[in-house]
């Protein structure tokens, strides 16, 4: 069966607001479900009143993502946004995510090197120590403990920053600007915050140009020596993208994906008693819990999608929490099986803007979940489960905080 098998005529049903709150951190919102029941195409309203298309069929979605009508491009008229917060700085030079072919090839060969598969394996020994000395803390300071702070995000952000050459020291700058970025609350604090983060960023870089160290950025920072292919401001941008992708993304799985784990306990009993299932059980959390839901992009030619046509100018969303859950794809989508192939979920995002970091995550989930879970076999929720607050709709998803005993 294909998702068009399943489709409804997009234009007979109301249009959804979109995005909206979960109302269960690991399951899209309720609200989502008339959604669900129009794949693969449905019309959605944005936080402004815009109309958009949301596309909910998993086929559709892979094939539209690699659709090169359809742009990231966040400054040209009309890019649609899902908060006040991204229109705010839609203007602002974004590197790789927010450029286009051939510019965006150009950009993204100049750090792919460093986000293989084998770059990712070469890092296991080093992501285990920070896991192994942040477990250690967190033991000796002894139960109960907050898992966001004392854990989750610290582990991606030790390693984002050895990675990079930032130094970790300035983590509470960075991650405060990063978490205003990405949550706000209000568009002033996001655009003051990115404008932090630059000037930040920007001074790192002057003084990388004259004693470059060990890493990514002093890398690059040599190349632009050399070779003078970009400029300070794309080397900025380059440097905002991959620290703030680097580490929110994967410190909202750990705190997720250990809040769903804990969530059901035979499905962890399954995992502790046979862990070569977790790679298979990270594929699975990042479909389930499809962390960034709500990929934009903007037509810039009429496309016909399954007999509907999609018009130039037109607003283009994609919603990964449902289609991640199309049911012609995952059968029963709503479980969690470690024994499904899970692979092609959209979690990572599909095409030239898949995910650069999937590697280097999918490295650091395993390791952190496995380490957690095996060190403190006795974990639990250190209150109940529907008082403990998760991140609003309009943003990365996760665990704002996660207090656990053992
Ligand atoms: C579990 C954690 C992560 C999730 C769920 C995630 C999700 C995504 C998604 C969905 C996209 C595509 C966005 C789109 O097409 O609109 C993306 C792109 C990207 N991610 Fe990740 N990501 C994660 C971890 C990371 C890490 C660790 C890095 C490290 C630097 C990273 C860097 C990037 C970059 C640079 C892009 C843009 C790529 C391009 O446009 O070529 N991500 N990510």
């Amino acid at each position: 069966m294909t998702d068009t098998d399943t489709t409804t005529d997009a234009n007979a049903t109301r249009p959804v607001a979109f995005p909206q709150d979960r109302t269960c951190p690991y399951h899209p919102p309720a609200a989502y479900d008339p959604l669900r029941a129009t794949r693969p195409l449905a019309r959605i309203t944005l936080f402004d009143g815009r109309p958009a298309w949301l596309v909910t069929g998993h086929a559709t979605a892979r094939r539209l993502l690699a659709d090169p009508r359809l742009s990231t491009d966040r400054t040209r008229d009309g890019f649609p946004a899902t908060s006040a917060r991204l229109a705010a700085v839609r203007s602002r030079r974004t590197a790789l995510l927010g450029v286009d072919d051939p510019e965006h090839r150009a950009q993204r060969k100049l750090v792919l090197p460093e986000f293989t598969l084998k770059r990712a394996a070469a890092l296991r020994p080093r992501i285990q120590r920070i896991v192994d000395e942040r477990l250690d803390a967190m033991i000796e300071q002894g139960p109960p403990a907050e898992l966001v702070s004392a854990f989750a995000l610290p582990v991606p952000s030790m390693v984002i920053c050895a990675l990079l050459g930032i130094p970790y020291a300035d983590h509470d700058f960075f991650e405060e600007q990063s978490r205003r970025l990405l949550r706000g609350p209000r568009p002033a604090d996001t655009q003051d915050a990115r404008d932090r983060l630059e000037a930040y960023l920007g001074e790192l870089i002057d003084r990388k140009r004259h004693s470059p160290g060990e890493g990514l950025l002093d890398d690059l920072v040599r190349k632009q020596v050399a070779e003078g292919e970009f400029d300070r401001d794309q080397l900025i941008a380059f440097a905002v993208i991959l620290l703030v992708a680097g580490h929110e993304t994967t410190a909202n799985m750990i705190s997720l994906g250990t809040f769903t784990l804990l969530g059901h306990p035979r499905r962890l009993a399954e995992l502790r008693a046979d862990p070569s299932l977790l790679p298979d059980a990270v594929e699975e959390l990042m479909r389930v819990l499809s962390i960034a839901d709500g990929l934009l992009r903007l037509a810039t030619e009429d496309i016909d999608v399954d007999g509907t046509t999609v018009r130039a100018g037109e607003g283009v969303v994609f919603s990964t929490s449902v289609i991640n859950r199309d049911e012609t794809v995952y059968p029963d989508p709503d479980a969690l099986d470690w024994h499904r192939p899970a692979r092609h979920h959209v979690a990572f995002g599909f095409g030239i803007h898949q995910c650069l970091g999937q590697n280097l995550a999918r490295a650091e989930l395993e390791i952190a979940l496995r380490t957690l879970f095996d060190r403190l076999p006795t974990l639990r929720l250190a209150a109940p489960p529907q008082e403990i607050p998760f991140k609003p709709g309009d943003t990365i998803q996760g665990m704002l905080e996660l207090p656990v005993a053992w």
